[in-house]
């Protein structure tokens, strides 16, 4: 089976931040696979504008570079780079100054869809803004992408929805969080909405409690400068997992459309609980197996900040009073694995009496690697020795049920993209939703602060620091294992 291929109209994108690390690692490759997917019309133009003094050519020669890096297996056919670079020029442009916008009007074409990607530190977003108002860049074609982090903090993300909403209307701007383009994630909505079978068990009635996990090995090195200021909850929880959160929790829209979606997303936000400070653990990795430690990574011995957090929280409506959410997520654990597990109530009565244990139904929703869905389900334990019951799970893996069609699905970045020409803002967060999730995050992060609250070291590579199980405990839960 093969992907459907929806055409797009001729388009601008003009990347800001062209020559740095996420243009290079994430954007063009993914633009180089909608090329190679046929995807990119004729005419169109991937225009990469940087502070570098650099010509089309030489661009050029930096652009087939990173593909070779980041995408080779696919980029090894010179023609086919050489075609995809016939769509990329260069601008130098300085983002603060005057420099540099006329050559970019003038390579700009009247009529195509125009959008510029800020790939670039959060504080250049406003410059970039101005400087395409005032050059007369902005028409009622142009969009604007806007990366992660979206602001600090409620104060300085509300400052930052004000100076966008100067120069663009919302329908205009595309804030990214690349959580919402991935394929299974989308797919949670596929689940809920698409099947009789799971939404009228969707509630507090029938639903013990709500698991999110997003689990890494990879630890903070390199980024250490970000890192530091961040840590997982603004890093993480204020987004990727929040949208997770929304995605499970909310109502179902009336329409697979934009605002609908993006409007029982921001309800759910909104009744989430304030969390007890005896409802969140957070954490910081130490060294182990060849691995340095967080504090050796960011450069800084007595670091405060959290590579680690788990909570539970409360959504306060009439379908989830009652249920609660855990969340984890944490940097250098024993497995790359997210994944959200929807653990279901005890049967109100057993027929088959206390002998035969304590079962319940899990749906398990496995987002990355090895994308699938498995349902715990109670039977007969096969043979002799009267009714004695077990969990099988019915298992779907995706690569399994739908072999090619998932290699040949398209990356977040990809979708995402193509979703901002398209002009669809369904998987891009609203100025509303991004500021409602900093409300709730912002009196975390200041408990903290205030308390002079310092993480709890936890053993590289392995699941996290012990108060996290304990906090499960406490409740009779246990989080499920990390699948290694
Ligand atoms: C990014 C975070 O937004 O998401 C990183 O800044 C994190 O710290 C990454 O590693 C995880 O994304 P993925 O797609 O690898 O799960």
């Amino acid at each position: 089976m093969v992907s459907r291929i929806i055409p797009v109209e001729t388009f601008d994108l003009v990347i800001f931040g062209g020559t740095g690390d996420l243009a290079r690692r994430k954007i063009l490759p993914a633009l180089f696979k909608r090329f190679c997917s046929g995807q990119v019309p004729d005419g169109s133009k991937l225009i990469g504008a940087a502070r570098s003094d650099l010509t089309t050519q030489a661009y050029r020669a930096l652009v087939a570079e990173a593909l070779l890096e980041f995408v080779g297996d696919i980029a090894s056919d010179a023609e086919t780079v050489r075609a995809f670079c016939e769509h990329v020029h260069y601008v130098s442009v300085d983002a603060r100054g005057e420099t540099g916008w006329s050559a970019l009007a003038a390579e700009l074409s009247p009529g195509a869809v125009r959008a510029f990607y800020f790939s670039v530190g959060p504080g250049v977003y406003s410059d970039l803004a101005r400087g395409l108002e005032r050059h007369g860049l902005v028409g009622p074609e142009t969009r604007i992408v806007v990366e992660k982090p979206f602001g600090h903090d409620l104060e300085t993300a509300q400052a930052l929805n004000r100076e966008l909403a100067q120069h663009f209307d919302e329908s205009q701007i595309y804030r990214i969080d690349h959580y919402l383009g991935k394929e299974t994630v989308q797919n949670l909505m596929a689940v809920r909405f698409g099947n009789m079978l799971f939404e009228p068990l969707w509630n507090a009635q029938y639903i013990d409690h709500i698991q999110i996990t997003v689990a890494e090995t990879v630890g903070v090195a390199g980024r250490g400068d970000y890192y530091e200021k961040s840590g997982a909850m603004r890093d993480m929880v204020q987004n990727h997992l929040m949208q997770l959160l929304c995605l499970i929790a909310m109502e179902p829209p009336a329409q697979f459309e934009p605002d609908a979606v993006r409007d029982e997303k921001l309800k759910v936000i909104r009744a989430l609980d304030a969390v007890q400070p005896h409802h969140i653990v957070r954490g910081q990795y130490t060294a182990a197996d060849g691995a340095a430690a967080y504090r050796e990574d960011v450069d800084n011995p007595r670091s405060k900040t959290e590579s680690f957090v788990a909570l539970k929280c409360q959504v306060n409506n009439w379908r989830w009073a009652g249920t609660p959410f855990y969340l984890r997520t944490g940097k250098r654990l024993s497995a790359r694995d997210s994944e959200i597990t929807v653990v279901f109530k005890d049967t109100p009565h057993s027929i088959f009496g206390p002998e035969a244990g304590r079962h319940r139904n899990e749906l398990n929703i496995q987002l990355q690697p090895n994308e699938g869905i498995t349902l715990n389900v109670t039977i007969k334990e096969p043979g002799p020795g009267g009714m004695r019951l077990v969990d099988v799970p019915l298992d779907m893996s995706f690569a399994e049920a739908l072999g090619p069609k998932v290699q040949g699905s398209s990356d977040a970045y990809e979708r995402l993209i193509m979703d901002v020409i398209r002009g669809n803002q369904t998987l891009f967060m609203r100025d509303d939703e991004v500021e409602a999730a900093w409300a709730w995050t912002d009196p975390i992060i200041h408990g903290w602060e205030a308390r002079g609250d310092v993480p709890k070291p936890y053993d590289a590579f392995a699941d996290g620091p012990d108060d996290a199980v304990v906090m499960m405990r406490r409740d009779g839960r246990e989080w499920r294992g990390l699948d290694k």
